[in-house]
């Protein structure tokens, strides 16, 4: 009589049915259950009692039998091998090939959180669980209650007197630029070159042309701006290069808005990092008129919160307003809701202070490993360092750290007609020792 063969397969396994049955024949014989001269059911017999197409059990028996565990005797059917499993080929579960690590990317966006305030960061959670969303869609410019605290906090860090109503809550940078170029006359946008990429192709994908302006040069003058609808900067920290704008070039820059036309699109991205000084107060805060601001809590908190402001000039208030009312494109409510509670509880203040120690810390220990091979430009602050090289000298610095896990950008990547080399060092995404397993490699490259 054949044996009965108690086997389950799993069909949301990943392996093929043919292969969990052999598996499950061998571990049978090994652990005793089959004995030597068991005879199986026939391979029709079992697909029908598995359930399964026959080419499954023929497979599975056919396997068994290459490999030794079973024979089939002609006429009478398929039989544990007499000399299973002591002659049969151990078997081994199949083992997964090691999972390659992933790469780190060291990039200048992303932050260091500092975990000590978690329980801050859960409460705001809560928060957001326990309290009712509005029934229908809400205030296109934002909460209420958090542009009071963000028009509050912008006085109070970055000099910008404004009032709620010139807040209008985003989803981030690139939201609200996004946002201002909608509303803004037809015409170019100046970006710096290298500047930020995601401003690049924002402006790009409103379908403006993007004109270059040398970064380490002096600001757009009027003749450029003439033919421009907007001048995006990065002022108090340009990206990625590092540099604040001086006293003279914001000057020179708000004459040349003024003559033109052109609006200044200030991006405020990390102004509250800077180690040595405090701030150097926003150019918005010189001229309000012809600056719209934007700010993000992606450094401070998280990009993925993909929570920012934005206060344009007030005669871009009521068409903004109007376009964001029509289409509802405004930060979703638990994130602004959240972030409002981590503003009143202090957990903003206590994570950028906390971070602003550590990028400090990080950026010496950067400047120290590389100063044998490269001054870096900077960092004055934030969460980068900006490593100009020879173009070889950068590839190789990149390829070594790559094959350590770690990728960091090359500058040339931020460039476009400008033809710099070089590494951006970004310090904010991984740890001491990781930070340090990637500079070591950067040295062996660089040498
Ligand atoms: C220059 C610059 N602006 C803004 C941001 C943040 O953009 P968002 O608020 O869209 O996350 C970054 C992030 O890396 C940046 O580098």
């Amino acid at each position: 009589m054949a044996a009965t063969l108690a086997v389950v397969l799993d069909r949301a396994d990943r392996r093929p049915l043919g292969g969990q049955l052999a598996d499950e024949i061998r571990r049978q014989v090994t652990d005793g259950r089959l004995a030597a001269g068991d005879r199986l059911p026939s391979s029709r017999a079992l697909a029908t009692e598995l359930g399964v197409a026959r080419a499954v059990t023929e497979v599975a028996y056919g396997q068994l039998v290459a490999e030794g565990w079973l024979e089939g005797r002609h006429g009478s059917g398929t039989f544990v091998s007499a000399s299973a499993p002591a002659q049969a080929p151990p078997h081994r579960p199949r083992r997964r090939a090691p999972e390659a690590r992933p790469l780190l990317r060291l990039d200048a966006g992303t932050p260091w959180i500092d975990p000590r305030y978690a329980a801050l960061w859960r409460r705001a959670w809560r928060d957001v669980s326990t309290t009712r969303p509005p029934a229908g869609y809400d205030d296109p410019r934002g909460l209420p209650e958090l542009r009071t605290e963000i028009a509050a906090r912008l006085g109070r860090i970055r000099g910008l007197d404004c009032d709620p109503d010139d807040v209008l809550v985003t989803a981030g940078t690139t939201d609200g630029l996004r946002h201002l170029l909608g509303v803004l006359p037809p015409g170019p946008v100046t970006v710096d070159d290298p500047g930020y990429r995601a401003a690049v192709a924002t402006v790009r994908l409103a379908g403006r042309e993007v004109v270059d302006v040398p970064a380490l040069g002096p600001p757009p003058d009027a003749t450029t701006l003439a033919t421009c609808a907007a001048a995006y900067v990065t002022p108090a920290h340009q990206h990625p290069l590092g540099p604040t704008m001086s006293g003279s070039a914001r000057l020179a820059l708000l004459d040349a808005s003024r003559t033109s036309g052109a609006l200044i699109i200030e991006d405020d991205y990390d102004s509250e990092f800077r180690y040595d000084v405090a701030p150097v107060p926003a150019l918005a805060s010189l001229d309000r008129t012809r600056v719209a601001y934007l700010g993000t809590a992606s450094k401070a908190v998280a990009p993925s919160m993909r929570l920012g402001w934005l206060v344009p000039p007030q005669h871009l208030l009521d068409p903004l307003n109007q376009m964001r009312a029509i289409t509802h494109d405004t930060a979703s409510w638990p994130v602004q809701r959240a972030y409002l509670s981590l503003l009143r509880d202090g957990y903003v203040d206590k994570v950028v202070r906390s971070a602003r120690r550590t990028y400090a810390e990080r950026s010496t220990r950067v400047a120290k490993a590389l100063a044998p091979y490269a001054q870096t430009t900077g960092p004055i602050a934030g969460m980068y360092a900006t490593l100009e090289l020879p173009r070889r000298q950068a590839e190789a610095a990149h390829q070594s750290a790559r094959t350590k896990g770690y990728d960091v950008p090359l500058l040339a990547d931020y460039c476009r007609s400008d033809t710099r080399h070089g590494l951006v060092i970004g310090f904010g995404g991984c740890t001491d020792a990781q930070l340090d397993e990637a500079l070591g490699a950067i040295v062996r490259g660089l040498r």
